[in-house]
C-alpha cells in the first residue's frame, strides 16, 4: 500500500476511534449528545456554572449542554433556545424559536428579568457542504451572541460559544475583546482535532 493511503486509512482509523470514544461514554452516562463532553471541560477550565447560576443555553437541541448545565445548577434558571426541537428535560425551560429574532431576544430579557450570569452557545449553522461558508455562517452567529451579551449579561457575566478558525476569526476576536475585558480561547480534547471548531471564552463586560 502507498505511504500516502496508509497515512490517510491510519489518520480516519482514529478520528473513528475519537468518535466512538465520546459516543461510547455519552450513551454510558446517558448524555443525549457527545457535545456535552466539550462543555464539561470547558468548565472545569474557566469553573463558571455554579450551583445558583442563572444560565441561557442558546442552540441546545438535542439538550447534551442544558443536562450539564442542569447537573449542576440548583437554584438558578435555565433557558434553553433551539430552532429545532428538544426533548423536555426537567427543570430546564425551552424555547424553540431563532435566537435571531427580535421578539426572541425580549422573551429571554424578560424571563431573566436582565439577570443572566451565563450566556452559553453551542450554535452552528447547518452545513452546505462548503466548509469555508459554513464556517462563515457560524461565525455569523457568535458575532450574534456577543452583540446581544453586551445587551443582557450581568456586568461580570460570562459568555462561552463555538467559532471555527476562519478567515474572520480575527473579527471575531476584536468585537470580543471590544466588549469584554478578559477574551480566551480553548479547544477542548473532547472536539475533534481535524475539525476548526473552537470555543471562547469572555467575562467581565468592558461597561463595568
Ligand atoms: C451543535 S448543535 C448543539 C448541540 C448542543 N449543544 C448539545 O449539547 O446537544 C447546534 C445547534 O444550533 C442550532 N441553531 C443554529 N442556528 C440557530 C439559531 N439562529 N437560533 C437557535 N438555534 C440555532 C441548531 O438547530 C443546532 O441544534
Amino acid at each position: 500500500m502507498k505511504k500516502s493511503k496508509r497515512v490517510k486509512k491510519s489518520n480516519s482509523w482514529k478520528i473513528k476511534q475519537h468518535r466512538d470514544q465520546y459516543f461510547k461514554k455519552s450513551k454510558t452516562l446517558g448524555y443525549r449528545s457527545r457535545a456535552s463532553f466539550k462543555l464539561i471541560e470547558l468548565n472545569k477550565k474557566y469553573k463558571f456554572i455554579k450551583k445558583n447560576t442563572n444560565l441561557l443555553d442558546l442552540g441546545s437541541s438535542p439538550g447534551g449542554w442544558s443536562q450539564v448545565a442542569n447537573q449542576i445548577i440548583k437554584s438558578g434558571r435555565i433557558l434553553s433556545i433551539d430552532i429545532k426541537e428538544m426533548e423536555p428535560i426537567k427543570n430546564v425551560k425551552f424555547l424553540k424559536t431563532d435566537i435571531l429574532e427580535k421578539k426572541t431576544k425580549k422573551e429571554v430579557i424578560d424571563y431573566f428579568n436582565s439577570n443572566i450570569d451565563v450566556i452559553i452557545s453551542d450554535m452552528a449553522a447547518d452545513t452546505t457542504g462548503n466548509k469555508s461558508l459554513d464556517s462563515i455562517r457560524t461565525n455569523q452567529l457568535c458575532f450574534e451572541v456577543i452583540n446581544f451579551s453586551k445587551n443582557i449579561l450581568k456586568p461580570k457575566g460570562v459568555l462561552i460559544s463555538k467559532l471555527f478558525m476562519g478567515d474572520d476569526f480575527i473579527e471575531v476576536k476584536n468585537l470580543a475583546k471590544s466588549v469584554f475585558k478578559k477574551v480566551n480561547f480553548f479547544k477542548p480534547q473532547s472536539s475533534r482535532k481535524e475539525s476548526k471548531e473552537t470555543y471562547l471564552h469572555c467575562e467581565i463586560l468592558k461597561s463595568l
